[in-house]
């Protein structure tokens, strides 16, 4: 058997969709809330027996794999390989490639690396002053410390390497894996991080790519990274993405910008949280996150320096065409750290009270300066000179005019000339702030389920009925349909087969058996019925036999008004060709289809 067949049948879609989320039986099927899309009430219907899933609000449909390239991001290639491994299904070597040796090797360093320093943190005496910082000052608990393995990295020159030796690995290896640097005599090597807490980086398939390190004496840096290596680019990675990915499609990307923000926050409960940490927002990060959701949230710090930073996210994520918006720390707190420590209740409150960001632009001008002090006005509108020039979209422009006008006590007509591109001129109508200023605030695009009069045509809805009906009950409807009952060619071509199929069957009706019979685009078309949710109607047989009674009458309905229709046209083309016979042939069909329909 080749391996995705394999694996297919030794990984049930509704264990592997239900390791991500809360899915329930609801009748042959699973319903659960979609997590490719924002949705309060459930469209993701999962089927064991067909073993696909269907989102009927955003529409993401597949087997297995296609649900774990979108939810975790990747390819077909690392998909096939991790979903392979999990079940023991083994796949064929590939082709050797140097290379990828060597990243196996720095993975393992990284992995050995981020267990000693958790060792030494949580169980060495000599982590024992870092490991009361960590649990007593920023309050960390034991179960935070080892989901995020947490490490304490020793004050020696080479504890790291020591260790790292006995597992045979050489000083050159370590080096390569940025953990340790050339000392000043030839051949002698130091730890890069010495006296550090650790936090070690992981990548979205959880192995251990590099570190980041606080100071524990205050000494500088405060943060040391790892430097870039074969596995580590700083600029595509993107702290706490494999611990939130998941709540991130649900509800969208919180950024924040430190690590012990992004830690205090999941400690606290808020799990789609994200951080760039040490590096501005660049644009490959985006482009992954934008594999998650369109909506992020920036809780920057509220100093001028995070102000700032927070200007050039959004302006980058503008230009991709992200939804923004901005959570206010306020005053008094620094960081989202210091807000969940103080008042954890209030911290999560921001996020709900998030507002648009040039919003955030004005209330943070006015917050760090007085607006009452003409050098305070002054710099209030410096600031938001600079921000506000670039807008182009004329209507955004006209209602900030009005209100930062309101807000800061300036007349409507000097902001308008303040903000009216004082620099370069034309320059800021340039292709490039046209898309930054006026792609912004088109809320992502979530389609909701269509309502169920929309989505259940007659001839639609009876077949899904009769696929689940009991045996003799789907004969029976099945006997009385003919083909002129159906209009759309899928479901005439479905529903001849299902007849074919049915009657005179003696066995229950076998979806997989029965769905081999189609070309691909009718198999789409019947996954779909037969995930249709019915448990409003009802899926006990009583329930379902009555249902299928009002629908069969509808479906007979339409299709005679159908052929009136049709008639009355014949019967005008009758009556021009002035045949009498045919005419009264017509009349008397057409009175007995109108009976029918009363
Ligand atoms: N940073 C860095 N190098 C520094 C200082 C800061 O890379 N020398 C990065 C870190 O990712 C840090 C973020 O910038 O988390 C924000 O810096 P700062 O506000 O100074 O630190 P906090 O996150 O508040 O750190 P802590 O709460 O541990 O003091
Ligand atoms: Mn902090």
């Amino acid at each position: 058997m080749d391996p995705i067949s394999e694996i297919k049948q030794k990984l049930d879609i509704v264990d592997l969709v239900g390791g991500y989320v809360e899915i329930k039986k609801s009748g042959h099927n699973y319903k659960g809330i979609c997590p490719f899309h924002g949705e309060k009430t459930p469209s993701l219907m999962v089927s064991p027996e067909l073993q696909i899933f269907k989102c009927f609000g955003c529409g993401e449909a597949g087997d297995i794999f296609a649900f774990y390239r979108k939810i975790e991001g990747v390819e077909f290639g690392p998909a096939l390989e991790a979903l392979a491994d999990r079940v023991g299904v083994k796949l064929e070597k590939k082709a050797y490639d140097p290379e990828s040796s060597v990243k196996k090797m720095l993975f393992e360093i990284n992995s050995l690396a981020s267990q000693y320093f958790n060792y030494i943190l949580t169980k060495h005496k000599v982590g024992t002053k870092a490991l009361d910082y960590v649990k007593n000052t920023r309050r960390l608990t034991d179960e935070t410390i080892q989901n995020f393995s947490i490490g304490y990295s020793p004050d020696v020159f080479d504890g790291l390497l020591k260790f790292l030796q006995t597992k045979k690995f050489t000083p050159e290896q370590v080096v390569l894996a940025g953990l340790a640097t050339t000392g000043k005599r030839p051949n002698t090597y130091i730890d890069k991080f010495r006296g550090r807490i650790m936090f070690p980086l992981t990548g979205i398939d959880k192995k251990v790519i590099g570190f980041t390190s606080r100071s524990l004496d205050g000494s500088e840096p405060k943060y040391l990274n790892s430097p870039e290596t074969l596995i580590f680019h700083k600029s595509s990675f993107i702290f706490g993405l494999d611990k939130a990915k998941v709540a991130i499609k649900h509800d969208g990307a919180i950024f924040v910008e430190g690590q012990m923000d992004l830690i205090a926050a999941h400690q606290a409960g808020i799990s789609n949280v994200v951080a760039s940490s040490g590096t501005s927002l660049s644009t490959i990060q985006l482009k992954i996150l934008e594999r998650y959701t369109k909506d992020i949230t920036f809780a920057f710090d509220s100093d001028l320096a995070g102000v700032r930073a927070m200007h050039r996210a959004i302006e980058l994520a503008e230009q991709q065409g992200f939804n923004i918006k901005v959570a206010m720390i306020p005053s008094g707190f620094k960081d989202l750290d210091e807000l969940i420590q103080a008042d954890p209740k209030k911290a999560k409150s921001i996020f709900r009270e998030s507002i648009p960001a040039y919003d955030f632009f004005l209330v943070s001008a006015l917050r760090r300066n007085n607006k009452n002090d003409p050098i305070g006005k002054r710099k209030i509108m410096d600031e938001l000179t600079e921000i506000f020039r670039k807008m182009a979209d004329p209507v955004l422009r006209d209602h900030y005019v009005k209100k930062i006008s309101q807000e800061v006590g300036v007349s409507e007509a000097v902001v308008a000339d303040l903000i009216k591109n004082t620099k370069g001129g034309e320059k800021i109508y340039d292709t490039k702030s046209q898309v930054v200023f006026s792609s912004r605030a088109v809320p992502s695009e979530v389609k909701t389920p269509p309502s169920l009069s929309v989505r259940r045509m007659p001839e639609e809805y009876i077949l899904a009925l009769i696929l689940r009906a009991p045996l003799d009950t789907a004969q029976s409807v099945l006997y009385k349909l003919g083909q002129k009952d159906f209009t759309d060619p899928s479901l005439l071509q479905l529903f001849t087969e299902l007849k074919r199929y049915l009657l005179g069957r003696k066995r229950k009706f076998e979806i997989q058996h029965f769905i081999k019979r189609f070309a691909n685009d009718v198999q789409d078309k019947l996954n779909e019925l037969y995930l249709w949710d019915l448990q409003e109607t009802g899926e006990d047989e009583e329930n379902l036999i009555k249902e299928l009674e009002k629908v069969f009458y509808l479906l007979k309905k339409s299709t005679a008004k159908r052929e009136m229709l049709e008639i009355s046209q014949r019967i005008k083309q009758a009556e021009l060709a002035g045949e009498k016979d045919l005419l009264s042939q017509l009349s008397r069909e057409f009175k007995e289809l109108s009976e029918k329909l009363l």
